[in-house]
């Protein structure tokens, strides 16, 4: 199959590019940076530089690479210029809006976009489905995220001309995300800075990032549209993870704080995360997909990650 790759360099794309040149898809990949593009060509792919807002050029990219599926997997929680937050906030809309115009004037027959399952609505109880509303009622401080998330839901399931696959990744974890032993979230473990806020009822959905790879070649390989949870079997409220990661980093114990602190000191995204997020469901995706992922709960996953000390590599930049 001809692939067009925007995101190809991020932390899933890096795994997801070697998965489908291996099996065999010819893919063509954007990126912004000609030392990224060698990294891209040494993964199989055809790199093409230039930007996403960039959008007469990338047409022609799209076009060119005479691509049947376009991969959208753009965010820029990495970003070093700027706010990393209202970057992500511009490239699931501005930039969904070029790659979905670029692919639909190519005649792309099939748009697969990355979301998260992680900005739905946190009232009601259990876990979320693919049909629980976003946030888009949350306090200003959450809402500007949610509503750049619908953003990128209704634009890539209304495309026309196309099926649109909107993929809801839990959280990742793995080499080269926040989770990376080097990363932001373990040194904050390590030095103490992020406590369990109010009584720890976020709850979380991760998925490692090689199955969150893997699922999305399996979703390629079958002719779905709609939204998709891929996260794993085990949702853990931030008063179970936390403690298990801080242990097997051999940090202290995470501190305890209160809500109206937190509210105050680490913003109302955290307490959102670390109090209130709900968790997701993958049902819908193992049905229709006959999806497992190789790591169902993030114990495992983590017991691997943080096993190894050897590791130097850094994990991006993103606020926990
Ligand atoms: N579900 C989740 O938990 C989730 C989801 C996403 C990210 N994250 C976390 O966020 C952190 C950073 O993730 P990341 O490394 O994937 O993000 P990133 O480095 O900011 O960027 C991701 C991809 O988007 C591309 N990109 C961004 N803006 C672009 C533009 N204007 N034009 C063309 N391409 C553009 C980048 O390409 P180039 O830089 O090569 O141009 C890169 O391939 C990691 O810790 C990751 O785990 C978590």
């Amino acid at each position: 199959m001809n692939i067009f790759i925007a995101g190809g360099t991020g932390a899933i794309g890096r795994v997801l590019v070697p998965l489908l040149t291996s099996a065999g898809h010819k893919v063509v990949a954007l990126t912004r940076s000609a030392d990224r593009a060698a990294q891209l060509e040494q993964m199989g792919a055809a790199p093409v530089v230039g930007d996403v807002y960039d959008n007469v050029r990338l047409a022609r990219w799209v076009a060119e690479s005479e691509a049947e599926v376009v991969i959208h997997q753009l965010t820029a929680f990495g970003a070093k210029d700027g706010d990393p937050y209202a970057e992500t906030i511009r490239v699931r809309t501005e930039g969904t809006r070029n790659l979905i115009s670029a692919a639909r004037a190519a005649r792309v027959r099939r748009f697969i976009a990355q979301s998260i399952s992680f900005m739905c609505s946190p009232l009601g109880s259990g876990l979320t489905d693919e049909e629980t509303p976003l946030y888009l009622d949350a306090p200003p401080t959450v809402r500007a995220l949610a509503e750049a998330v619908a953003s990128l839901e209704r634009q890539t399931l209304d495309a026309s001309g196309m099926s649109g696959t909107v993929l809801r990744y839990g959280w990742f974890y793995g080499p080269g995300t926040s989770y990376d032993p080097a990363g932001t979230i373990p040194t904050a473990i390590r030095k103490g800075t992020m406590p369990i806020v109010g009584d720890g009822a976020g709850t979380y959905s991760f998925i490692n990032l090689s199955d969150a790879a893997a699922a999305t070649v399996k979703v390629l390989a079958h002719e779905a549209s709609g939204i998709y949870n891929i996260v794993d079997d085990s949702p853990a409220r931030s008063s179970e993870w936390l403690p298990f990661a801080a242990k097997l980093l051999d940090a202290p114990a995470p501190g305890l704080m209160d809500e109206a602190l937190a509210r105050r000191t680490l913003g109302g995204m955290r307490v959102y995360y670390m109090n209130e997020q709900r968790g997701a469901s993958n049902a819908k995706a193992k049905r229709e997909f006959d999806w497992q992922p190789a790591f169902p709960s993030w114990r495992a996953g983590f017991e691997m990650l943080y096993s190894d000390r050897s590791r130097q590599s850094s994990g991006a930049a993103f606020e926990w």
